[in-house]
């Protein structure tokens, strides 16, 4: 097994875009700040996507503007079309946009008002245009082990898109369990096919935890080769459009988890739970 895991943190996007709560740009500043201080070095703090689908992250240009600048941590910001990447562009900081598609047709659409193929045709020319002003991409397959309309999804569905998002050049791509039905089987099953297509140094996971079986799908992960996971501070999270997907798999659970398996992080476990207890009581959760 690896002797070391990059974490990376999605909960100012993931976890905030789901919020009841409005919380000021100020706030979510102060958030990424101390998540930046914990030593999580890729922090995705955005999303330039439509202010009436997410209300939650219409402020990204005023976030993404406002990121505290520091040697070696690399943000990044969802981008759903050309429009996102350059108001992405235009806000500046980023060092890295994520495209986002999925293995099922009915979450993709529901989600980004596509088709599968139609997204990567779109995504072709966004990730083309994010590489040439020098910001890396990485590309997001949702609903990679289960879909919320069309329940569980083959394999080779999942592996077939990692495979075209590696194609238009995602230097990354995360397999996302969006729904946390996800477990070591199934999830053993998916990463075995994306890994024929994709290098395992490519691939980052993404579970949410649902069902409380997140850490045993990173310990999956970790087994076959992968040694990228997201996670979110506190657990916050989930997607307005699938239903039932609540908390991304939290920060504190995951770097605990490896630092008592002897496997690096990097993250000061002790400053992030300070940076849960500053954000819980603004969402209304403590
Ligand atoms: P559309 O639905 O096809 O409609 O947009 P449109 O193109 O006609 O645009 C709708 C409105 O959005 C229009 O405004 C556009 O101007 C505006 P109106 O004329 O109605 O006032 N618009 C934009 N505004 C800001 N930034 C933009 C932009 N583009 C259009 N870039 C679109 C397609 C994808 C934009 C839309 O459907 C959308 O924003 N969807 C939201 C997607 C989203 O944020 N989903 C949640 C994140 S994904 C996720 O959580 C999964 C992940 O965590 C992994 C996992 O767990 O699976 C990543
Ligand atoms: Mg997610």
């Amino acid at each position: 097994m690896t002797a070391a895991v990059e974490i990376i943190e999605v909960g100012p996007r993931d976890g905030l875009q789901n919020e009841k709560a409005a919380l000021a740009a100020r706030d979510k500043l102060r958030l990424i700040e101390m998540l930046a201080d914990c030593g999580l070095a890729r922090i995705e703090a955005a999303a330039f996507v439509s202010a009436k689908k997410v209300p939650q992250m219409a402020d990204a240009a005023e976030v993404v503007s406002g990121l505290p600048m520091r040697e070696n941590i690399c943000y990044s910001a969802l981008v759903p079309n050309m429009r996102g990447l350059r108001a992405a562009l235009a806000a500046g900081r980023l060092g890295e946009i994520a495209i986002f598609t999925g293995a099922s047709e009915s979450f993709v659409r529901a989600n980004i008002n596509c088709g599968i193929n139609e997204s990567i045709n779109i995504f072709r020319d966004v990730v083309a245009e994010a590489k040439a002003n020098g910001l890396r991409a990485r590309g997001y397959v949702s609903a990679a082990v289960f879909c919320p309309y069309e329940g569980a999804i083959q394999p080779a569905a999942a592996a077939k898109v990692a495979a075209q998002l590696r194609d238009i050049g995602c230097g990354e791509i995360a397999m996302a369990d969006t729904v946390g039905r996800g477990t070591p089987q199934t999830v053993e099953k998916m990463l075995r096919a994306v890994l024929a297509e994709v290098p395992a140094q490519s691939v980052a996971v993404h579970f949410h935890d649902t069902f409380g079986t997140a850490i045993a799908n990173v310990a999956c992960a970790l087994e076959m080769g992968i040694a990228k996971t997201d996670a979110a501070v506190a657990g916050l999270g989930g997607c307005p459009f699938a239903p039932g997907a609540p908390g991304n798999l939290a920060t504190e659970s995951v770097a605990r988890f490896l630092r008592e398996q002897g496997i690096a992080t990097g993250i000061n476990e002790s400053k992030l739970k300070k940076a849960g207890d500053f954000i819980l009581p603004l969402l209304g959760k403590r």
